[in-house]
């Protein structure tokens, strides 16, 4: 190798794990609350944010180091400031960055459960999602941020079952719930719907119904803890939904199709919003897909792969319902409607 093709790769690598920290600096920031802290304060000292956040004085002092080391903060006269960058982290920002740095970190976990386990094969569940507790809470706000907008501007407006299901002031059930960002804007868009969400994970659900509540959406929205595998609809729906969790009980797909067919109305759609696994590798190349190949490496440690709409679908048609693929971002993204005969 020629000494500049070495010295490029080296400054490429060295860009990539500074990329990497800046991300793990910005976790940090999110789950301490820090960075919420001084955009509430404005301008503060370490122990003036330590104090707004609620965590330890002399642990934000090294964090405030880093966090200006990698250009989340500013410092001014009056103490720190968020940078741009800093800012650009925020929750509440619109298009917020935060959920690259939630993954930043649970790549990391999940990288190093996957180097471990590799030896013996052994796939431990969704339990390995749960080993960090500080990433834990960030699980439903991750995927909101990161799905939420694409819901809410694209797939919404494309499929028109929610505007045939609130037409008829109907019942919509999503599966997998997470934190219930999904039938929060169907219940905000249609205020015909009545809706119900199951989830496995305790902390998820705790989130969906507590956003419920503060929404002021009363009995119109339900969010309770169960599993798939075991559910039974209080009443026939309209729409029963699972957003990215399909591939989490693809290994029952038998049973999983039959639960849907059987809660459906006649005329009522499953509607399974997936990923949507290339069919030629070189796709993986391509830079908006390569994260999707790396997180099939940590879905298998989770007993999981990703799915082709085309694999959707054929289990749709087995289980007597009848399947249109719906394709968005590039295909990256494939929702699969299965509507039961009326
Ligand atoms: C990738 S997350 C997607 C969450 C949410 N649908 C979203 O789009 O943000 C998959 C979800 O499925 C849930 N899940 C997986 N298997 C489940 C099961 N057997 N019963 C209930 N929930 C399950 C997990 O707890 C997790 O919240």
């Amino acid at each position: 190798m020629g000494k500049t093709a070495e010295t490029d790769l080296r400054e490429t690598v060295m860009k990539d794990i500074q990329g990497a920290v800046r991300l793990s600096v910005a976790y940090i920031g999110l789950s301490g609350g820090l960075l919420q802290g001084l955009a509430r304060l404005m301008a503060g000292t370490a122990a003036q944010i330590a104090a707004a956040a609620g965590q330890d004085a002399g642990y934000v002092v090294r964090w405030c180091d880093a966090a200006f080391a990698f250009g989340l903060l500013d410092e001014e006269p009056r103490g720190f400031v968020l940078t741009p960058l800093g800012r650009a982290f925020l929750p509440e920002t619109p298009g917020t960055l935060m959920p690259f740095a939630v993954q930043g970190v649970l790549s990391a976990h999940m990288a190093e459960r996957a180097a471990g386990l590799m030896a013996t094969g052994e796939r431990p569940g969704e339990s390995v999602l749960a080993e960090r507790a500080t990433i834990l809470p960030w699980f439903g706000p991750m995927l909101e941020a990161q799905f939420g907008p694409v819901f809410e501007k694209t797939i919404m407006p494309a499929l028109t079952i929610y505007d045939e299901a609130a037409g008829r002031q109907g019942f919509a059930i999503d599966l997998g719930c997470g934190n219930g960002w999904y039938l929060m804007r169907l219940a905000h868009a249609y205020p015909g719907l009545r809706c119900l969400g199951v989830d496995g994970f305790e902390e998820n659900v705790r989130q969906a119904q507590a956003r419920a509540q503060a929404a002021g959406f009363g009995d119109r929205v339900r969010f309770v803890q169960g599993d798939i595998y075991r559910f039974e609809a209080p009443e026939p729906a309209d729409i029963i939904a699972l957003n990215r969790a399909l591939h989490h009980v693809w290994d029952e797909q038998e049973t999983v199709f039959r639960i849907l067919h059987d809660h459906l109305k006649p005329q009522g759609a499953a509607v399974i919003w997936e990923p949507r696994w290339p069919h030629e590798r070189i796709a993986l190349r391509e830079p908006s897909r390569r994260m999707m190949a790396f997180q099939n490496l940590t879905e298998h440690v989770q007993g999981n792969h990703f799915l082709r709409p085309e694999e959707i679908a054929a289990a749709m048609t087995a289980a007597q319902l009848r399947p249109e693929i719906f394709s968005f971002l590039d295909d990256r993204e494939a929702v699969v409607v299965g509507t039961r005969a009326g």
